[in-house]
C-alpha cells in the first residue's frame, strides 16, 4: 500500500452509479448503515446537500466517501467513510480537509458532527488531527447497541 501522498484522488458529487462501491463501504462500516434511499435522496437533493466521492486518480475507484449539508454558515457533516482496506493511510484526513475548504468557499464558517462515543478511531481524528472541539452529548442518540453521540463542532 503506497503512503497517503502517493495517493491521489478526486473530491466529486456522488452519482448513481457510485452507489454499489458506497453502498459496499456502508455496509462495511457502519452497525445502522444508511439504505440505499437515503444516499439517492441525497443526491438528489442539490440544493442542501453535498455527498462527495474520493474517487481515485486514475481508475476512479471509490475510496471514501464524505457526505455534508450547508445550512446558511453552518457545515454539517453527516456521514464520514473510508474503505476498510484503505484505512490509516491518510484518506479520512485528507478528505475531510479538502472537504472543510471547499465549504469554507462556499461560505461556511463552522463545522459540526456527530460521533459514537466509542467510535476511537473517528474520535481521535477528529479531535485530534483535525482539532473538532467538545460542543454537547446526545443521550441515547445511537442504536444497535444503544449509545450517547458526542457532538463536535470546528470554526472554519
Ligand atoms: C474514521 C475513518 C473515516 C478514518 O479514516 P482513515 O482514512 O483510516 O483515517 P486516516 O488514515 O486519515 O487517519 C488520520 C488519523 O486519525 C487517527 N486514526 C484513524 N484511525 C485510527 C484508528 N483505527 N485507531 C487510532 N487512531 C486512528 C490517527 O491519528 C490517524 O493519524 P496517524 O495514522 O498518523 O496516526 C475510518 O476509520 C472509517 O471509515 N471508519 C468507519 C466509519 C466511521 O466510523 N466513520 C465516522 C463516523 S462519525
Amino acid at each position: 500500500m503506497p503512503a497517503s501522498e502517493d495517493i491521489a484522488f478526486d473530491l466529486r458529487r456522488m452519482r448513481a452509479e457510485d452507489l454499489p462501491q458506497v453502498l459496499f463501504i456502508e455496509r462495511q462500516s457502519f452497525p445502522n448503515p444508511w439504505p440505499e434511499t437515503t444516499f439517492r435522496g441525497e443526491i438528489q437533493n442539490m440544493g442542501l446537500s453535498f455527498p462527495m466521492v474520493v474517487a481515485a486518480r486514475p481508475g476512479g475507484e471509490i475510496l471514501g466517501y464524505v457526505l455534508y449539508w450547508l445550512v446558511a454558515d453552518e457545515m454539517q457533516i453527516n456521514n464520514v467513510a473510508v474503505h476498510p482496506d484503505r484505512r490509516r493511510h491518510g484518506l479520512g484526513e485528507r478528505m475531510l480537509r479538502v472537504a472543510m475548504d471547499a465549504a469554507k468557499d462556499l461560505g461556511a464558517t463552522y463545522a459540526v458532527l456527530e460521533v459514537r462515543q466509542s467510535n476511537k478511531a473517528a474520535r481521535i481524528l477528529y479531535e485530534n488531527k483535525l482539532g473538532f472541539g467538545f460542543l454537547a452529548v446526545r443521550e441515547d442518540y445511537y442504536s444497535n447497541p444503544t449509545e450517547d453521540a458526542i457532538v463536535l463542532g470546528l470554526p472554519l
